[in-house]
């Protein structure tokens, strides 16, 4: 496999994350806590902050999927927050939801912590692929149900690295 057409270019994402920091910010003028999921997010996370005006504050955690047979969503915490998140204006920051599966638990684990808003911006969505239904504020663009890289996400953790979202596609010597 290896990255093929390339379906959002790098001036196409650079628009839209300008577009999605300035409905962030109308709608969350003060303080914002950035919460970003290692690792896909942090070229998203990068650049939206980046784009944020104002107090911005962002903190790290890093999840792993079990189940993804199933609707289980079991997620495991492989690294938590470093500060609370009580009475803040939190914003989860994501590369992309799929199933939705993990970005549900992750919702549920984060309201938990009694937030005083819990949004959520995904730079991707797959609807085709949703098996759980799950709110997302701001989204970037809905793609179709195909296997991307590029921008933070990775195949086998390679190609974050690339300015552009690009399709897998299968290659001579592939199995
Ligand atoms: P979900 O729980 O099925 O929504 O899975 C979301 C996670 O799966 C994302 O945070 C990514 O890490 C990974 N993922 C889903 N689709 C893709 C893709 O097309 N490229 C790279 N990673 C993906
Ligand atoms: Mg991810």
């Amino acid at each position: 496999m290896e990255p093929g057409e390339i379906l959002l270019s790098e001036e196409q994402i650079q628009k839209r994350v300008r577009e999605m920091a300035y409905e962030i910010r109308r709608d969350f003028p003060d303080d914002l806590h950035l919460v970003a999921v290692l690792k896909g997010s942090f070229v998203f996370l990068s650049d939206l902050a980046r784009n944020l005006d104002g107090r911005v504050s962002l903190d790290f955690m890093a999840v792993s999927s079990y189940g993804r047979g199933t609707t289980s969503g079991e997620v495991r915490l492989m690294k938590d927050l470093d500060a609370a998140l009580d009475g803040r204006h939190v914003l989860i920051v994501e590369d992309i939801v799929d199933s939705g599966l993990t970005l549900a638990r992750l919702q549920e684990i984060l309201r938990a912590r009694a937030p005083r808003t819990l949004r959520t911006a995904c730079l991707l969505s797959k609807p085709a692929r949703r098996r759980v239904p799950v709110p997302v504020d701001y989204v970037g663009f809905e793609i179709p149900d195909t296997f991307v890289v590029g921008y933070g996400l990775d195949y086998g953790d390679r190609y974050r690295n690339l300015r552009y979202i690009a399709a897998m596609r299968s290659c001579p010597g592939d199995l």
